[in-house]
């Protein structure tokens, strides 16, 4: 879909579910962190007046983002039917993109260079997108739900509890997992004020639409070819 717009194009890059999958899932992920914060050190936290009360709004968010993940996953496999095409990377992108983007990141961008990556619907991210994110969203989320939802049923699940190695390693893999979390969602929320300016990132995951140069948008279609 696009839409002519004065001299730049505006593409409609970020689909109505994707974008409330993604507002959802980063409310209900701060949202366990802050609470998961007070849980794990109660004797320095008391952000939401009660041990009880963080355990209760942990679950909750919990589910939030259970039920967020598979809007977001039923989305991209039942409906759009481009989850790999999407979130997998290929050849090429680990072979030199990877590079290529990092490149960019570390150097070229701040020499103001232009981002060598131009996203299209069906190829939104760069190399180093896709690799994070198909990290993020096919072990760190699922193992940091799966960690969580055998927490709030130790009982019911005590099997599976002892085949992991008891509360104490479950506990602890919980823990390290969402510190893995935390740790990309500092680095997500940096590589996201990286654009033509600070918002241009934030622009369509909130609206829908990216606008961008002509030229880049028949560059990006070269590359697609
Ligand atoms: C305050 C929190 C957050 C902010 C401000 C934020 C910001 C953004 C922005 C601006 C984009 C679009 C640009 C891009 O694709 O990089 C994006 C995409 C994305 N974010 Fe976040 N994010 C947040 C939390 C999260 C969390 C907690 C996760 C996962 C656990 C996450 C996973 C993703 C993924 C997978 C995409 C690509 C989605 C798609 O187009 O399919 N974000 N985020």
């Amino acid at each position: 879909m696009r839409e002519q717009h004065q001299d730049s194009k505006k593409i409609y890059l970020q689909p109505t579910p994707v974008r409330i999958w993604h507002w959802l899932n980063a409310i209900g992920i701060v949202t366990l962190g802050i609470s998961g914060a007070q849980i794990r050190f109660p004797e320095y936290l008391n952000i939401f007046g009660s041990y009880k009360a963080a355990i209760e709004l942990h679950n909750a968010a919990g589910l939030l983002v259970a039920f967020s993940f598979s809007l977001w996953f039923f989305y991209y496999t039942l409906i759009a039917r481009k989850m790999a095409q999407i979130y997998v990377p290929t050849r090429d992108d680990l072979e030199r993109g990877l590079i290529r983007q990092s490149i960019f990141y570390f150097f070229n961008y701040f020499r103001g260079k232009p981002n060598p990556h131009h996203p299209t619907p069906d190829n939104k991210f760069n190399p180093l997108q896709k690799s994070a994110y198909l990290a993020i969203m096919f072990v760190l989320v699922p193992m940091v739900s799966l960690t969580g939802i055998l927490l709030m049923n130790v009982g019911p699940l005590r099997e599976m509890v002892l085949m992991i190695g008891g509360l104490k390693i479950l506990v602890g893999m919980h823990f390290l997992l969402a510190c893995s979390l935390g740790a990309f969602l500092f680095t997500h929320v940096y590589l996201a004020t990286l654009g033509t300016t600070p918002l241009a990132y934030f622009k369509p995951m909130w609206t829908g639409w990216e606008e961008v140069e002509e030229h880049d948008l028949e560059d990006a279609k070269s590359h697609s070819h």
